[in-house]
């Protein structure tokens, strides 16, 4: 014990973590233990990286930008249609499909205390949980091709013993249980201005979910991965938890896919205006990349092509394919993390609680969007906001149950 302490008290002061080792001097037993096995496990050069990162500018000007050819669903002939259709249903058919939901997220812009899938929104009087909408979305697709798509779906630490709780009560949604597989996603230690990692309540560093690009190496770790290959899974389709219109299982998408023989396929849909807060396709050195909204120039945002449109108008939804040699690739793979500029509470020296008003320190995430550059080509098909996308991300305005509500109850009495 006595080496451990040394060689862990070596390893803080090397990056500059005396806070802490007051703490761990502080502790005793158990306590301390754990907070050896935490500090172990911290990789503190990516942290001390990734905080001088945030010292830079992202230079994303210097790089090649061009538009990205896609698809429009509507504009298809009707052969094309139907050879896609087919390609995707057969696949689906022979059960070389799985669906990952990332839910990793809480509902913090949402209002809404705990994980965001168990939000219910109020459509039809009695109202649907955001889980139990996704649920209804794969039976229905099961029901029409004969299957149970194995449904994986990423939980957070925060939100991991909440989010099974909740699954288990509601009988998940009618889903067969033995085909619904929960797995966790990874965390990284928050870190203030000065370079400080911040100390939670419970004597521990104060850690945060590392963002949904974690997915891959989440599936890889946790073992989903392999458990998919042993089911002969061929196609893995990831999305998000606040989509109320999501198709998770669009056999014109995998059809597309399947017949242009490409890694990783996408279904957009055309942003509503120059500062919607989606991220953007486009291609960035020859390779298919989504800019985020927060970090789309002004000017990018806004410029249009001859025909006035947007030039970089795809939006990105959240609704993406891989081939499962695809997430075998990227999830070894590093992909860039980004810094978030947050308020978030922590411990002081004098072990006092300290609730900021102002953000005070950088949580760092990977995009699930950014592994998209590691292959040349991405088939995208352009979807119908009307039918493709009704996010619930904010508590009044745009994005918000209310529009979600409208969006979902008018696509519902369409079909
Ligand atoms: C996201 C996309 C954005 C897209 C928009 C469409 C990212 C980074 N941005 O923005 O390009 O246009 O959706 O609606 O993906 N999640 C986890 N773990 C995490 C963080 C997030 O599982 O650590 C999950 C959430 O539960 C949610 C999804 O990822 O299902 C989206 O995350 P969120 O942070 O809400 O992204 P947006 O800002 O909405």
């Amino acid at each position: 014990m006595m080496d451990r302490v040394q060689d862990t008290i070596e390893i803080l002061k090397t990056y500059h973590q005396e806070h802490i080792i007051k703490l761990l001097n502080k502790l005793e037993g158990k306590a301390k233990e754990e907070l050896i096995d935490q500090i172990g496990k911290i990789d503190f050069h990516q942290i001390m990286e990734l905080y001088d990162n945030t010292k830079k500018e992202i230079k994303i000007k210097e790089n090649k930008i061009e538009n990205i050819p896609y698809l429009d669903k509507a504009k298809l002939t009707k052969e094309q249609k139907e050879q896609f259709d087919k390609l995707g249903e057969t696949a689906i058919r022979n059960g070389e499909y799985a669906v990952v939901t990332m839910a990793g997220g809480q509902g913090t812009r949402l209002g809404h205390t705990g994980p965001k899938g168990t939000f219910k929104l109020d459509v039809y009087g009695k109202g649907k949980y955001l889980f139990e909408i996704l649920a209804e979305n794969l039976k229905e697709a099961n029901r029409k091709y004969g299957v149970t798509i194995p449904w994986y779906i990423m939980t957070s630490k925060e939100n991991h013993d909440e989010t099974e709780a909740f699954l288990k009560k509601n009988n998940y949604f009618g889903y067969n249980a033995k085909n619904v597989i929960i797995f966790t996603q990874s965390e990284l230690p928050l870190i203030d201005t000065r370079g400080k990692l911040l100390i939670n309540k419970n004597n521990k560093i104060k850690e945060a979910s590392d963002g949904n690009g974690g997915t891959y190496s989440s599936l890889r770790i946790s073992g989903c991965l392999a458990d998919m290959k042993e089911k002969g899974i061929k196609w893995i389709f990831i999305g998000g938890v606040d989509n109320v219109l999501l198709k998770m299982a669009d056999v014109t998408l995998l059809g597309m896919a399947i017949q242009k023989n490409v890694q990783i396929a996408s279904k957009s849909v055309v942003k509503a205006n120059p500062h919607e807060k989606v991220g953007v396709f486009c291609k960035m050195n020859g390779h298919p990349k989504v800019i985020e909204y927060a970090e789309l120039p002004e000017k990018m945002a806004e410029e249009t092509d001859t025909n006035g449109e947007l030039k970089y108008g795809e939006s990105h939804i959240m609704c993406n394919l891989y081939t499962i040699e695809a997430i075998e690739k990227v999830s070894k793979e590093h992909l860039m993390y980004h810094s978030a500029f947050k308020k978030n509470s922590y411990i002081d020296e004098n072990g006092r609680e300290i609730i900021p008003d102002t953000p005070n320190s950088y949580k760092f995430e990977s995009f699930i969007f950014d592994a998209f550059e590691f292959f040349d080509d991405i088939a995208i098909l352009r979807g119908k906001r009307e039918d493709d996308f009704a996010p619930v991300k904010n508590k009044e305005g745009v994005d918000s149950p209310k529009t979600a509500k409208e969006l979902y109850e008018k696509y519902w009495k369409r079909h």
